[in-house]
C-alpha cells in the first residue's frame, strides 16, 4: 500500500527569494547597506563576489518567470528594493525606472500563472539611513519605511494580494548589532540591539495599519526565522537558558506579530537589566490593534543551549550572558553551511503555532540546503543529481504533513530557492536552488531537484522514498 502525503487544497508550492539576492545592482538610485559593505569590505565575501550582478534578474525575469512555471511553481516569494523603488528616502516619492521594473516582474509572474508575494524588506536598508540616522536605531527611520511601504501598497496593492512587511527582522539585530557578520557589523551592543528590534516590530506593526487603511485586496504578514530552542538537558539551568533564549530569539517578534505584545518575562529582564527599549506612549495600541493576518516561517536549523558555563567576552549587555550554544554529540550536519539538519522542528514550530499563537494561517516560506561544488554531481545529462536535496526536502515535508494532519493551518511550503542566488558573506559558495545557475554565462539549468519539485507540485503530494 502507497503511503502518499496529499497536502491541502490551494496548497502553495514554490520558492523565496530576494530583491538584494537575485535583481543585480543596475541603475538603482540608492545603495543598500550591502551594496556600500562589498564596495569597502570586498574581502568579506566569497571569493569577493559582490551583490553588482547576482542572478540578473533584472534582466532574467522572463525567462525566470518561464522557468518557475517549468518547475511547476504557483507562488514565488521576492523583495521590493527600497533602494530601487524610492527615489527620495524621505518623502517616499518613487523612481520612475523601479516602478516600471515591478511592473514587469508583476506581469511576467501573472503571465506564467504564478502568485506573488512581495516582501519590503530583506535586510537592504538604504546605505544613507545608517549613516545619516544610525539605521534601525532611530525612529525616524521607522517613519520613512512607513512612507516606503505606503508607497509599494499604492503602486502594487491592487496586483499583489500578499504582502509581508520583514524577512527575518531578527537577524537584523543579531547579525548588525550582536555578532557582527553583517553591516554595521557590530558585536556586543545589545542596548542597540533591542531598540533595533522594537523599532522593526512598530514599523511591521504601522506599515500593517497603513494597509489596512488603504482597504487593498490582499492580506499582510511577517516573515520569521524560526529557530526552537531545544535545552542540553532537564536540569533547572538548561530550561532558564532555553527559556530565554526562545523569549529573546523567537518571542521578541512572533509575541507582538501575533498578539500585539511583548513577551512579559522577557520585559521585566531587560527592564531589570537597564536595557529595555524606548516607546512612545502610543505604540503599545498601535502594536495590538495592527496584528499580522499570517505568518511566513522560515526553519533551516534548530538552536541548541545550555546554561552559560564560559565567560563572556564583553562586559556590555548582551542576550547570550542568560544562555550559551551548545554542540549537540552525534548532530547531524549540513557540513558546507553548518547547519544542524533537524527535520522534527517543522512540526514542532507548527504545533506551537497551533497552540500559543491562535493556529494563525502560516506557511513555510522558506526551507533549503546549500551545498558547495554541486558541479561534482553533474550526471551524463548534464544535469546536477542532487538527490541529498530532494531527500532533505522530503524528510522537512514528511513533518510538516504530519501537522498538518494534526490541524496546524499551514497553507504552503517555499523552498530557498528557484536558481541558485547571491548570498551575504557566502556569494555563491552553496548552492540553494532547483536551477543551477553558470555564472561565467548565466545559464540557468534544471536540477533533478527540479523535476521532483514539479512532480510534487503537481500531484499536491508525494510518496516518500522508501515507502511503497
Ligand atoms: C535565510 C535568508 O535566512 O537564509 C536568506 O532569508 C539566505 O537571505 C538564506 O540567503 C540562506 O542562508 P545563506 O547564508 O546560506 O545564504
Amino acid at each position: 500500500m502507497s503511503s502518499r502525503l496529499t497536502f491541502p487544497d490551494g496548497f502553495l508550492w514554490g520558492a523565496a527569494a530576494s530583491g538584494p539576492q537575485t535583481e543585480g545592482f543596475f541603475n538603482k538610485p540608492h545603495k543598500s547597506i550591502m551594496d556600500h559593505w562589498y564596495d569597502i569590505q570586498p574581502d568579506d565575501f566569497f571569493n569577493q563576489v559582490g551583490p553588482d550582478i547576482t542572478c540578473d534578474f533584472i534582466h532574467h525575469y522572463e525567462e525566470d518567470f518561464a522557468l518557475m512555471k517549468r518547475l511547476g511553481f504557483n507562488s514565488y516569494r521576492t523583495s521590493i528594493q527600497w533602494t530601487r523603488l524610492i527615489r527620495d528616502l524621505e518623502t517616499g516619492e518613487p523612481d520612475p525606472s523601479g516602478v516600471a521594473f515591478y511592473r514587469n516582474v508583476i506581469q511576467a509572474a501573472e503571465k506564467n500563472g504564478i502568485e506573488l508575494i512581495f516582501n519590503l524588506h530583506h535586510f537592504d536598508l538604504p546605505e544613507e539611513l545608517l549613516e545619516r540616522y544610525g539605521g534601525w536605531t532611530s525612529r525616524h527611520v521607522v517613519e520613512l519605511y512607513v512612507k516606503y511601504a505606503r508607497t509599494a501598497f499604492s503602486l502594487f496593492g491592487n496586483d499583489v494580494h500578499r504582502w509581508v512587511t520583514f524577512n527575518e527582522p531578527m537577524v537584523i539585530a543579531e547579525a548588525g548589532y550582536l555578532y557582527g557578520f553583517h553591516w554595521p557589523k557590530y558585536r556586543g551592543r545589545g542596548k542597540d540591539a533591542v531598540q533595533v528590534i522594537y523599532h522593526l516590530n512598530l514599523a511591521s506593526a504601522l506599515a500593517i495599519q497603513a494597509y489596512r487603511s488603504m482597504k487593498l485586496p490582499g492580506t499582510i504578514g511577517i516573515i520569521l526565522n524560526l529557530t526552537p530552542a531545544y535545552p542540553r538537558s532537564d536540569s533547572l539551568e538548561d530550561l532558564a537558558a532555553s527559556a530565554f533564549a526562545e523569549d529573546f530569539c523567537n518571542r521578541f517578534f512572533l509575541m507582538p506579530a501575533v498578539h500585539g505584545v511583548f513577551p512579559e518575562r522577557l520585559i521585566r529582564t531587560l527592564k531589570q537589566d537597564g536595557v529595555l527599549f524606548e516607546e512612545s506612549s502610543e505604540d503599545a495600541a498601535i502594536l495590538r490593534q495592527n496584528t499580522v493576518d499570517f505568518l511566513g516561517l522560515n526553519y533551516y536549523h534548530p538552536r541548541r543551549v545550555k546554561a552559560r558555563e564560559t565567560r563572556l567576552d564583553t562586559a556590555a549587555w548582551v542576550p547570550d550572558r542568560y544562555f550559551e550554544d551548545y554542540e549537540m554529540p552525534d548532530r547531524r550536519i549540513n557540513p558546507y553551511r553548518g547547519w544542524e539538519i533537524y527535520p522534527k522542528a517543522v512540526y514542532d514550530i507548527a504545533m506551537a503555532v497551533k497552540q500559543e499563537y491562535r493556529n494563525i494561517p502560516w506557511y513555510l516560506s522558506e526551507n533549503g540546503m546549500g551545498v558547495e561544488g554541486e558541479e561534482r554531481f553533474i550526471d551524463t545529462s548534464g544535469r546536477i543529481k542532487d538527490d541529498y536535496r530532494i531527500a532533505f526536502y522530503e524528510e522537512h515535508l514528511e513533518w510538516l504533513h504530519r501537522a498538518i494532519e494534526e490541524g496546524s493551518s499551514c497553507f504552503g511550503f517555499h523552498a530557498w530557492t528557484a536558481i541558485d542566488c547571491w548570498s551575504w558573506n557566502n556569494a555563491f559558495k552553496n548552492r540553494y536552488g532547483f536551477a543551477a545557475l553558470d555564472l561565467g554565462t548565466g545559464k540557468r539549468t534544471v536540477k533533478q531537484s527540479g523535476d521532483w519539485f514539479k512532480a510534487v507540485s503537481e500531484q499536491n503530494g508525494f510518496i516518500p522514498s522508501g515507502s511503497n
